[in-house]
């Protein structure tokens, strides 16, 4: 099969020595290059297993989803750069691409962004789950319970047909649930749906429309958000990914499935970073007068503060989403007219850090989330609801990632191994006798 195939081919092999006898390992390539030792013979043939904190240097699958050189600031989705997408496609087409591995004709398109549309609604019984919510609860424990109770009033999606709706119920209700969060945790009654708006617009009425008042969505709001969910739509196998990755491999429901990846999600060093941003902008122009104080902090081994929003697992270098955001940033403000002063914070911030040997040595850039925050707070997002603002984004990827697993030819439940460094055996002792 020809590598533009998007076929991992084996090309070479490695060697390893252990205990004076040399193994040949395969090894697999991309099809951009990337090359990989495929060590899954490795213990049956030598007893040994390898051992990689944090996955930091293990591939788990092989992928024709998402591309990244966290070298080169490149993301793309299956082979769209993501600077393309993000200025001409939409957040639907988007989701179509990632999960079926082609841009949507132009009837696929207007059937699916339909199917979504007309499955918006929550369910009578279902929408009172919120009730019974604290009104101080995070949204996204609400939103995991929520996602996760869907199985309770769904099929289990166990055929082709039932992946497809349920696929489509989770893009439609994912918003509708995360307003509904957001309207419990206010004492507002929650709005139902329109299906006169495009997915965002939508989204933006069920958030801040009163059943009292006319409310017409910015289109210019709109367009930003539709574009932050696009740049978050799919990340390859970073923690809530991989989780997707393994709890589905258990043959878990959908559902629940999407519910674990929402809660590897809230995490600080993970999703989570966008509101820890805005705390951090907005902490430093209350106390700590200046960014060059924060920054002395976040060098110092003696402080547990780190500078959020900066510095990746994999981008060495600017992530291309920041660069689009702060851009994005700019326009939002100049259009709602926000504070500037957290956008002035961050940009101070940025310029010190990325001249700083600190910063410089350890390759830390702005990530995705140090410029989202300010957006999603000039938009009037609350604060506490960034993240699941991110979560709506990332959906389409958790669940391409997941299908994309099921039909896997080298297919196995996620099952890492360890080293074990605890006590050897030893007998049990009674309590009266320790
Ligand atoms: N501020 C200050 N120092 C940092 C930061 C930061 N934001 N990030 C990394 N460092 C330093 C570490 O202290 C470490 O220094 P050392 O080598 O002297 O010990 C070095 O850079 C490497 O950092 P690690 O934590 O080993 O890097 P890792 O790849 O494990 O972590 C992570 C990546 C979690 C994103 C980290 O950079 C971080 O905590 N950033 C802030 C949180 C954040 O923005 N998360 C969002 C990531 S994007 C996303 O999930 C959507």
């Amino acid at each position: 099969m020809s590598k533009s195939s998007g076929e991992a081919t084996a090309s070479d092999t490695a060697q390893l020595t252990i205990d004076g006898k040399t193994f040949d390992l395969p090894i697999i390539e991309g099809t951009e290059g990337e090359r990989g030792i495929d060590i899954r013979k490795l213990r049956s043939q030598t007893g040994v297993i390898t051992l990689d904190a944090g996955f930091a240097n293990t591939g788990a699958c092989k992928s024709a989803i998402t591309f990244i050189d966290g070298e080169k600031g490149i993301l793309r989705y299956r082979g769209y750069p993501i600077e393309q997408l993000a200025q001409h496609s939409t957040f639907l087409e988007v989701s179509w691409l990632l999960l079926h591995g082609e841009l949507p004709s132009k009837a696929e398109l207007e059937e699916f962004t339909r199917e979504v549309t007309l499955h918006t609604m929550l369910h009578e019984d279902y929408r009172r789950l919120f009730d019974f919510m604290p009104k101080s609860s995070h949204p996204m424990p609400v939103a995991a319970a929520a996602v996760a109770a869907l199985s309770t009033f769904y099929p289990e999606p166990d055929t082709d047909d039932r992946i497809f709706r349920a696929t489509v119920r989770l893009l439609a209700k994912m918003p509708t649930i995360a307003a509904c969060a957001y309207k419990h945790s206010i004492g507002q009654p929650s709005m139902y749906p329109r299906n006169d708006l495009d997915y965002c617009s939508n989204f933006l009425q069920m958030m801040y429309a009163v059943p009292c008042e006319e409310y017409t969505p910015d289109p210019v709001v709109a367009r930003a958000l539709d574009q932050l969910l696009i740049l978050h739509a799919d990340h390859e196998q970073n923690c809530s990914t991989s989780t997707v990755r393994m709890v589905g491999s258990s043959h878990a429901s959908l559902y629940a499935t999407i519910a674990s990846g929402i809660s590897a999600l809230w995490g600080p060093l993970h999703g989570g970073a966008n509101q820890k941003v805005i705390e951090m902008l907005e902490r430093i122009a209350v106390e700590e007068g200046s960014a060059d104080e924060f920054l002395r902090k976040a060098k110092d081994k003696n402080e547990t503060t780190r500078l959020m929003g900066f510095g990746h697992r994999v981008y060495k270098s600017y992530d291309p989403r920041a660069k689009i955001l702060k851009q994005t940033c700019a326009d939002v403000l100049s259009r709602v007219g926000g504070s500037s002063r957290l956008l002035e914070i961050a940009q101070r911030l940025e310029e010190i850090a990325l001249s700083d040997d600190y910063f410089i040595e350890r390759k830390l850039f702005p990530n995705v989330d140090f410029y989202s925050g300010v957006i999603y707070q000039a938009i009037g997002i609350p604060v506490n609801m960034f993240t699941v603002m991110f979560t709506m984004g990332r959906l389409p990827g958790w669940i391409a990632q997941w299908l994309e697993m099921r039909h896997d030819p080298d297919f196995r439940i996620g099952r890492p191994r360890q080293i074990y460094t605890g006590e050897l055996m030893r007998d049990y002792v009674a309590a009266d006798k320790r």
